[in-house]
């Protein structure tokens, strides 16, 4: 479909254009009638996307999607597409290793991999979340490579199904270390919201990274006062609802949930190697939010006689409700501990096709002796069932069934 070879001039390239991130904020740009290549190493997602359908789920993006692709947005995993676009977008995934460290040199090593596509007329912009201090080490390479690109740092804030909303809606923060590079960034996304908000990048990387860990440390502040209430005898919904009932200094109380996903613990944990690991807060929030499952495992064996020969179906499997992404997901988590604490787990979610371990809801619902709400899905609120169900988000009402 594309042909790198001829001149074409893009307004916009997006490296990481089929993720998450990328894919959604590439229709926004061309709904507002810009030129857009997703630049992706993913053949997979490239050849998906060109055929105008959706890697994953994105509430409002499959129309504009199919109704823009071939003709204002096109996809392609050859990176020589960006030598001949205005603005380079980056937004590659930025998760941590299987050891929990962060990997800032993975976006570092994206853009070194660019350099011969770089020109000196590129805005660079920069919208992964990244390791405080990233967007100098990239002004550094390029200045090494003798390439005066203008670079802007602009982190993505969206929440993941929202994003065709939210990316007209929300602020957005630009931060870069010359006018020239502030002007062109506040104008790029002065075509999507009318409100810009001017950071300096290391002010802006910051406020990426205090923004998921605030998000994750309210979370974990409701799980830890959700087992505090269940171990004396209590309802957390019902306090939380009585407390903040007419009440603003306590409307922001989270209920409880599996706190989960891409971002929060990962940036919260990168938030904390930044800081040489002196993090108090944000790790207390770790062990609050990741324990939790083992938690919920343990009230289940005091509550239900001989959990060890009973079959438990787990009813969502994806990080949060009305998505398809497992990525992080604690109903994992769940079913490991499950695994050697119950008789048998049995998985099933709408949404999720990534997993060949998952059962038809009726099958779940036929086998099992017990449930537990692992996702969030609305279909989960109007179950019609006999069983026993652990409900600890309080989709079905005020008790956690614990
Ligand atoms: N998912 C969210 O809701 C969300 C919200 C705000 C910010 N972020 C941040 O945005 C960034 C991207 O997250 P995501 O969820 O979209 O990740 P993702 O894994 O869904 O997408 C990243 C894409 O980048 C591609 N990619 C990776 N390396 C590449 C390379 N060198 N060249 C070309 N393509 C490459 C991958 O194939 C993938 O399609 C992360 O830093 C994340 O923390 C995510």
């Amino acid at each position: 479909m594309f042909d790198p070879s001829t001149s074409q001039m893009w307004d916009i390239a997006i490296v990481g254009g089929c993720g998450h991130v990328g894919l959604p904020l590439g229709i926004a740009f061309a709904t507002r009638g810009a030129n857009v290549v997703l630049v992706d190493q993913a053949d997979d997602k490239v050849a998906l996307v060109n055929s105008g359908k959706l890697p994953f789920m994105e509430s409002g993006a499959d129309e504009p999607l199919a109704r823009l692709i071939g003709d204002r947005i096109v996809a392609s995993s050859d990176p020589r597409v960006v030598a001949s676009s205005k603005v380079v977008i980056v937004v590659i995934g930025t998760p941590v290793d299987e050891h929990q460290n962060p990997e800032p040199h993975k976006v570092i090593d994206a853009i070194e991999a660019l350099v011969p596509y770089l020109r000196d007329h590129h805005l660079l912009v920069l919208r992964s979340t990244i390791y405080p201090g990233t967007t100098a080490l990239v002004e550094k390479l390029l200045e090494r490579n003798s390439l005066a690109i203008d670079v802007a740092f602009c982190p993505e804030r969206i929440a993941e199904g929202k994003a065709m909303v939210e990316l007209f809606k929300l602020p957005q923060i630009v931060s870069a270390r010359n006018d020239r590079a502030i002007q062109r960034s506040s104008e790029l996304f002065g075509r999507l919201t009318d409100q810009i908000v001017v950071l300096s990048p290391e002010e802006a990387e910051l406020a990426k990274l205090f923004t998921n860990t605030w998000r994750y440390i309210r979370f974990a502040t409701a799980n830890q006062l959700f087992m505090m209430a269940q171990d004396f005898g209590v309802s957390y919904e019902r306090i939380r609802k009585g407390i903040s009932e007419g009440y603003p200094r306590a409307k922001d109380l989270p209920g409880a949930g599996y706190t989960a996903g891409p971002c929060l613990l990962k940036d919260t944990l990168q938030l904390a190697a930044f800081n040489n690991n002196d993090f108090v807060l944000g790790q207390a929030a770790i062990s609050v939010n990741e324990g939790f499952p083992l938690y919920v495992v343990s009230q289940m064996e005091r509550k239900f006689e001989k959990l060890n020969e009973l079959t438990v179906g787990l009813l969502g499997m994806a990080f949060k409700g009305e998505s398809d992404d497992t990525r992080s997901s604690l109903s994992y988590k769940i079913k490991r501990i499950l695994r050697y604490r119950a008789g048998a787990v049995l998985c099933t979610d709408p949404y999720v096709t990534s997993d060949k371990e998952i059962y038809p809801l009726d099958i779940v619902l036929e086998r099992s002796d017990v449930l537990v709400i692992g996702a969030p899905h609305e279909v989960y609120a109007e179950l019609t069932t006999q069983l026993p169900i652990v409900d600890v988000w309080c989709l079905r009402g005020e008790e956690s069934g614990l």
